[in-house]
C-alpha cells in the first residue's frame, strides 16, 4: 500500500501533532515495491525496499523448516540423544573456540540483516520499525555472550559445568532477538541446544540456524526441532535427559510445562501488565512519545509492552497531556509490513476473548478517548485505542491483553501510582516519567517490577546496558537475566574448588 492510501484509512493519520512522535517520511521511492536499480539511494533504504518486493512471494526459511519437522517420538529420542552425545566436544573445545564462533555468528547475522527483517515480516508481521532493532539486538547478544564466555574461563576457585542440554521454547513476537539470545547463551556456556519454534515463527528459526550453522555452530550441536505442540512437545520439554529449559512465553505455558514435570529446571521470562507513572514535573513531550511507544509498537504484543498510563495529581487534570496523547495514537501508521512506514503492524492472532473485550467494551466509568478501529476485513489491522477512567483493581488494570489498547488512570499521589503500578500479579517492566529526584527515589524505593525506566519507553531492553528479567508472575526458575553478566551461570552449575584453610 502507498502511504497516502494508509493515510486515507487511518483517522487522524496524517496529523502528527507530538514533535516527538512524528516519523519523517522516507522518500517517496522507498515505497514503490518494485526492485529498485537506484544505487544514489541509501543501502539501508534500498534493502528495505527489496524486503517489501519481496514479502509476497519470499521463501524464506521454507525449506529449512519443512527439513526440521519431527514427526513421531522416537525421532525426539534421537535428537536428544544425539545432542548431548555432541555436547562433550562442544565444551571441552573450550570457551575462547566457543566465544570465536559466536563473533562468527554476529557478522553473519549482521550480513543478514535484510533477510531476518524480511522474514520476520513475511512470518510474524512485524514491521521495519521493530523488525530492525531486533536483530541489532541479536547481533548484541552474540557479542555480549562470547565475552561471558570468555569470563567462564577466568572465575577462580570455583568450576564450571555446564548443562548438556538446553531445549529453547521462544515467542513468536521477537523472532528474532529472543530464539537467537536464548540459543547463544546456552552454546556460550556449552551446552547443546534444541530449538523447537514457536509455531507462529518457524520460519524465523529456520532462518536463524542456518545462519549460526553457517558461521561455525556445528550442526550437532544446534539442532532446529519443529516439533507440534502436544505430545511430542510434552516428550521434548519434560524429557528427562533435559538439563535446562529456556521458555518465553505467557506464564500459562510455564505452569504447563511444569505440570508436565514438576523438578522441569525452567528459565522462563513470561507475561506482563507494565505501567507507565508520569508525574506533574514530567516532560509532557517526551512521556507522550514514550507511552505511544511503548503502547503499541508492534501493536503492544510485547510482554513488556505499557498497557496503562498513571496520571499524578496536576497531570491528571492536564489537558495537554491528553490531547497530544490522543494526536500521537491517531496520527500513527497502521498497516502490514509492506508499508515500510508502517508503525503499528498487524495483530498475529484474531481478536478473540479478552483481546476482543479490550478492543470493543468498556467497562462502567471509562470512556474512549481514542476508539479502536478494525481496518481491514481480515481483522489483523487495529487503529490504536485509548481508554479514560481505568478504575484501580478493574479487568484492564489487571489484565494483560497484548494488543494495541492502552488505558488511563488518574491518581492523587504518587504513593498511589505506585501501588496502582504494583497492583498485578506481574512485574516485568515499569516506567517513571518525573524531573524530580525525589520522586524518583520515592517510586525506586517501592516499584515492583524487574525492569525499570526512568525517562524513556518500557519496551526495548538494551543488551548488557538493561539485562531484563522479571519478577512475581513474570519469571519462573533462576533470577539472572538475559543479556545481563550473571544469564550464563543459570546455565550450569558450580562446583566449588576445595578450599584449604
Ligand atoms: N526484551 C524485550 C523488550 O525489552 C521484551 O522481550 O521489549
Amino acid at each position: 500500500a502507498s502511504l497516502a492510501a494508509v493515510d486515507a484509512t487511518v483517522p487522524g493519520a496524517n496529523r502528527t501533532q507530538s514533535r516527538l512522535t512524528e516519523v519523517p517520511a522516507p522518500p517517496a521511492a522507498a515505497f514503490a515495491n518494485t526492485p529498485d536499480t537506484d544505487s544514489s539511494l541509501p543501502d539501508n533504504i534500498r534493502w528495505a525496499h527489496q524486503i517489501a518486493a519481496r514479502i509476497p512471494t519470499s521463501e524464506l526459511g521454507l525449506a529449512g523448516i519443512a527439513a526440521a519437522a519431527v514427526h513421531t517420538g522416537d525421532e525426539v529420542e534421537a535428537l536428544i540423544a544425539g545432542a548431548r552425545a555432541a555436547q562433550p566436544a562442544w565444551h571441552g573445545a573450550g570457551s575462547a573456540e566457543r566465544a570465536r564462533v559466536l563473533r562468527e555468528v554476529a557478522r553473519n547475522l549482521s550480513a543478514h540483516r535484510g533477510e531476518l527483517i524480511e522474514v520476520a515480516a513475511v512470518e510474524t508481521g512485524k514491521s521495519l520499525d521493530q523488525a530492525d532493532p531486533e536483530v541489532s539486538e541479536a547481533i548484541d547478544f552474540a557479542v555480549y555472550y562470547a565475552e561471558r564466555a570468555e569470563e567462564l574461563d577466568r572465575i577462580q576457585g570455583a568450576d564450571f559445568t555446564p548443562a548438556t542440554l538446553t531445549v529453547v521454547a521462544p515467542p513468536w513476537n521477537f523472532p528474532v532477538a529472543i530464539p537467537t539470545g536464548s540459543v547463544l547463551a546456552a552454546l556460550a556456556a556449552g551446552s547443546a541446544v534444541i530449538l523447537k519454534p514457536a509455531p507462529q515463527a518457524r520460519r524465523c528459526a529456520a532462518v536463524i540456524a542456518d545462519l549460526l550453522w553457517e558461521a561455525g555452530v556445528p550442526r550437532e550441536v544446534l539442532i532446529l526441532a519443529d516439533v507440534a505442540e502436544g505430545e511430542l512437545g510434552k516428550q521434548l520439554i519434560s524429557h528427562p535427559n533435559v538439563d535446562r529449559v529456556i521458555l518465553t512465553g505467557a506464564f500459562e505455558t510455564a505452569e504447563l510445562f511444569r505440570s508436565w514435570r514438576q523438578d522441569l529446571p525452567l528459565l522462563a521470562e513470561t507475561s506482563g501488565k507494565n505501567s507507565i507513572i508520569v508525574t506533574p514535573s514530567a516532560d509532557i513531550d517526551l512521556a507522550v512519545a514514550d507511552v505511544v511507544y511503548s503502547a503499541f509498537g508492534h501493536a503492544g504484543q510485547k510482554c513488556s509492552a505499557a498497557s496503562l498510563v498513571i496520571l499524578v495529581g496536576e497531570m491528571g487534570r492536564s489537558e495537554r497531556f491528553i490531547n497530544q496523547l490522543k494526536d500521537a495514537t491517531s496520527s500513527l501508521r497502521v498497516d502490514l509490513p509492506t508499508n515500510l512506514a508502517a508503525q503499528v503492524g498487524p495483530i498475529i492472532e484474531p481478536a478473540a476473548g479478552k483481546l476482543a473485550w479490550a478492543l470493543n467494551e468498556l467497562a462502567p466509568g471509562e470512556t474512549w478517548a481514542v476508539t479502536p478501529k478494525k481496518l481491514d476485513d481480515e481483522g489483523q489491522l487495529y487503529s490504536p485505542g485509548v481508554r479514560l477512567g481505568v478504575a484501580e483493581g478493574s479487568r484492564f488494570h489487571t489484565t494483560e491483553f497484548f494488543g494495541p489498547v492502552l488505558g488511563v488512570m488518574t491518581v492523587p499521589t504518587l504513593e498511589d501510582a505506585i501501588r496502582v503500578q504494583n497492583g498485578t500479579a506481574y512485574g516485568l517492566t515499569a516506567g517513571l516519567h518525573s524531573l524530580d529526584a525525589a520522586e524518583l527515589k520515592v517510586w525506586l524505593d517501592g516499584v515492583q517490577a524487574g525492569n525499570l525506566y526512568v525517562n524513556r519507553g518500557i519496551t526495548g531492553a538494551i543488551v548488557r546496558r538493561q539485562p531484563f528479567g522479571g519478577w512475581k508472575r513474570s519469571a519462573i526458575g533462576a533470577g539472572a537475566k538475559a543479556g545481563g553478566p550473571n544469564y550464563l551461570f543459570g546455565l550450569g552449575s558450580f562446583t566449588p574448588a576445595a578450599v584449604s584453610v
